[in-house]
Order: C-alpha cells, then sequence, then structure tokens
C-alpha cells in the first residue's frame, strides 16, 4: 500500500477502505508517514468529505490509537457527556454531581482549555489542593467509592487524534464535519462510557454558527456512536452568548456552585438541568419528564451540593468552599467597564469575550501558558437587557494590571449597544437521536 494512492483516491472522491485508513493511522502514529502527505490527505477529505462507514472507522482507528480506559469495574450504565465547546461553560461542573446524586456513576475525564474557551481540569484547578491528576485505579475507585470522579485526559488518550489536530489547527482543515466529528467521538470512545450526550454549541461563540450546521454535525456524531455501538444523542444548545453572568476559572466554579445551590443565571440552569436529565434517561431512569424531575430534586434538596463536596474533598481540595466560596480567592485588580450609551445589548460577540478573558490571564494563548485562576469576567448585562450611560456591564478581574487596557478595549468591542431589543433566542435549539431530529427553534 502507498500513501500517495490514498491520497490520490480521496482526491478524486473516493471511499477509502479500513485497511487504507489504518495504514494512515498506524503510519502517521509512528512517523513512516510525513506531515505533507497527512497534510494533502486532510485536505481531500476536507474537500471531499466521508462516508459514514469511512467516518466510523478513521473514529474507531484513532480511539485505538492509545489507552482505552475500561470502565466495567463500576458497576451500572456508564453515561458520558461532552460539550463541542463554548464561552463560560461550567456545564460539566454541574451536571456530574446532579447525575452522581441521582444514582447514575460518573466516571468523567476532562480536557484543559486552549484558545478563546475553557476547559473543566483548569476550572478544577482553581480549588485549592484539588487533585486532577490521577492514576487510573485512584479514578475507579474513587467512582466505586462516592459515585463521581473527574480527572485529567491520561496523555495517551487518542493520541493519534492529539497529533492530527494539531496538523489541521496549521493546514486550515479544522472545520470539516467528519474530520470534528471522528476527533470528539474518538476521545469519548477511548474514556470507556457506554452511552453518550453531546452538547453542540451553536452561535457567535461556538464552532457551529448555525442551526443547519449543528444538526449535520451532531447527527455525523451520533451515527458514529451507533455503528460503533454506544447509544449517542446530541442536545443542539445556545452559544451566541456566553453561557451563565461568568467566565474565568475560579469564578465559573463560584457560578456552578450557585447553580447547585438553585441560585444560578436561567440560562445556565436551563441547558445544566436538559443536559443531566437527557443523561440519567439514556442511563433508563425513566422518561425525560420524570428525570427532570429528579435533576430538580438533587439540586433542590442539596444532595447535588453534597456530591461535589464529597468529589472535592476526596480529590485532595478544600470542601469548604461549598459553604463560602471567598475561599477560592479573589483578583488582585478588577475594573468596571460601563456603557458609554444607552440602548439595548443588541448582541454579544462572544469569541471576543473568550478572547479578553484568555487576554486577563484565564486561558492560554498556546499550550504551555500558565493560567491565572482568578483572572476572568462577570457580566451584568447580557443580550436582550436595557443599559444606561454610565451603567456597568462588566467587571474585569485579573492579577496584571497591565492587561486590563486590552481587555477593555476587547470587551467594548463585543458589546454591540442599538436602540432595537433583539428577539429572545432559545435555549434548547433541538435534540438529535440515532432515529430523529427535533428541532425546537426556527433557523437561526
Ligand atoms: N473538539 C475536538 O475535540 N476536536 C475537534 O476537531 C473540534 C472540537
Amino acid at each position: 500500500m502507498r500513501m500517495y494512492d490514498i491520497i490520490a483516491k480521496k482526491r478524486d472522491g473516493g471511499e477509502l477502505s479500513y485497511e487504507e485508513l489504518k495504514f494512515f493511522i498506524d503510519g502517521y502514529c509512528e512517523g513512516s508517514i510525513p506531515d505533507y502527505q497527512a497534510s494533502a490527505l486532510l485536505m481531500a477529505i476536507y474537500l471531499k468529505g466521508m462516508s459514514p462507514k469511512e467516518t466510523t472507522d478513521l473514529t474507531v482507528l484513532m480511539a485505538n490509537s492509545g489507552e482505552c480506559i475500561d470502565l466495567s469495574p463500576i458497576k451500572g450504565i456508564k453515561v458520558d457527556k461532552h460539550s463541542t465547546g463554548g464561552v463560560g461553560d461550567k456545564v460539566t461542573l454541574i451536571i456530574a454531581p446532579i447525575v452522581a446524586a441521582c444514582g447514575v456513576p460518573v466516571a468523567k475525564m476532562s480536557g484543559r482549555g486552549l484558545g478563546h474557551t475553557g476547559g473543566t481540569i483548569d476550572k478544577l484547578e482553581s480549588i485549592p489542593g484539588f487533585r486532577t491528576s490521577l492514576s487510573r485505579e485512584e479514578f475507579i475507585s474513587n467512582v466505586q467509592q462516592i459515585g463521581i470522579c473527574i480527572a485529567g485526559q491520561t496523555s495517551n488518550l487518542a493520541p493519534a487524534d492529539k497529533k492530527l489536530y494539531a496538523l489541521r489547527d496549521v493546514t486550515a482543515t479544522v472545520n470539516s464535519i467528519p474530520l470534528i466529528a471522528s476527533s470528539i467521538m474518538s476521545k469519548k470512545i477511548a474514556s470507556g462510557a457506554n452511552k453518550i450526550v453531546l452538547d453542540v454549541k451553536t452561535g457567535s461563540g461556538a464552532f457551529m454558527k448555525t442551526l443547519d450546521e449543528s444538526i449535520a454535525l451532531s447527527k455525523t456524531m451520533v451515527e458514529i456512536g451507533k455503528r460503533a455501538g454506544i447509544e449517542t444523542v446530541a442536545v443542539i444548545t445556545d452559544m451566541d452568548m456566553p453561557l451563565g453572568n461568568m467566565i474565568g476559572n475560579a469564578l465559573e466554579v463560584k457560578e456552578a456552585l450557585n447553580t447547585l445551590k438553585g441560585r444560578g443565571p436561567r440560562d445556565l440552569e436551563t441547558i445544566s438541568f436538559e443536559i443531566a436529565a437527557r443523561m440519567l434517561e439514556l442511563a433508563g431512569k425513566g422518561d425525560m419528564e420524570h428525570c427532570r424531575e429528579e435533576v430538580r430534586n438533587a439540586v433542590y434538596d442539596g444532595s447535588a451540593l453534597k456530591k461535589f463536596a464529597a468529589m472535592v474533598r476526596r480529590q485532595g481540595g478544600d470542601s469548604e468552599i461549598v459553604n463560602d466560596e471567598n475561599i477560592l480567592g479573589k483578583a488582585e485588580f478588577t475594573q468596571d467597564i460601563v456603557s458609554d450609551r444607552s440602548g439595548y445589548i443588541e448582541s454579544i460577540k462572544t469569541n471576543l469575550l473568550g478572547t479578553a478573558s484568555m487576554v486577563l490571564g484565564a486561558g492560554r494563548e498556546t499550550k504551555d501558558s500558565e493560567i491565572d485562576h482568578l483572572a476572568g469576567i462577570v457580566l451584568h448585562k447580557k443580550t436582550g437587557a436595557k443599559v444606561e450611560r454610565g451603567e456597568v456591564i462588566a467587571t474585569l478581574h485579573t492579577s496584571n494590571e497591565e492587561k486590563l487596557k486590552e481587555a477593555e478595549s476587547l470587551l467594548r468591542d463585543a458589546y454591540v449597544i442599538s436602540n432595537r431589543r433583539p428577539d429572545t433566542r432559545s435555549l434548547i435549539l433541538a435534540f438529535v437521536n440515532s432515529t430523529d431530529v427535533r428541532k425546537y427553534a426556527d433557523e437561526i
């Protein structure tokens, strides 16, 4: 077999066989296929697409390129959750303890943030003492003992995806549905869950800008799951403005705790509760109406918050944070941003807010950058809100005073204020499973 022929076949619109894809993945991982040939194949896939069979074969090959976690020592149906990424997305911190409090084991591997979106592991590491780097034995044992553990992904999880993602990033081939779907699903399959709920974000802060694109990506991932024997469903949710009112690691932990106390912002609560209910439904806990009720009970009777405290304690963190959020600390410098005109917040360029938060220190510009856990942004006004001239719309937090100016300029560019009150958007836009696509909103 020759890589040249595989590239030419895809360039001409052919369907690659399992053996050809295996030749590519094995050769690229061991270094016998150079970056220039891998890049050419990625571009051919970007332009010509892939059939469902090819996409599934590629996914499974990438999943098997490294360690696959065996969760079978944990009793019960293990349901994983994955978000395609957004700004202020702290849903995992909320749903994991809720689902565990409802009796469904949560054995979750999460990633770090890069660029304008944050990562769950960085958020958890803002809790003093919290350890995310666990041995496989400790990870499994924590779930067996208390029903929940969130740990960092092992470095050997789907290494083929890691290598290919870095190459896609510099060859303008990230935005391809088969490549995104296989990248996400390979890591999920290698993480060992029996079932998966995907939170596919749509809007200005997401990869997918329109509902139709999100539905197409969801259908591809649901189909991969089906072919790989892992039941997968997708909830398509709004990311046209940041989720909740806080962006940044410690700030997001505070907001997650408030939501677990039943005092969270409406958008964050609505989306988190829906995803948690879908996870319970997949775990066989009853129909959606019943599962939504279970989720609300776990929050309002305090059992989800207790689960969060138990997880923090078990992973070495200070569980007193659930009673006293001041333990998380506060950034040395804060600056209020006031509106220079009256009107309505017509829209928010969510990506720019993500970038502003990164500039303040909350995210990484390169994968080796240090994180400032206390940095971030508190939003006092979001899309649709009325604002008066001179009123505070947001507060910047950082340990590096020099960054405030650049972040302010990005934040001002992000807010579009006009005389027009914008139409409200639905938070839950659609649901996709292997038999059905249900749209809850019109085209956006
Ligand atoms: N997230 C991933 O893990 N991979 C992609 O390709 C895009 C988003």
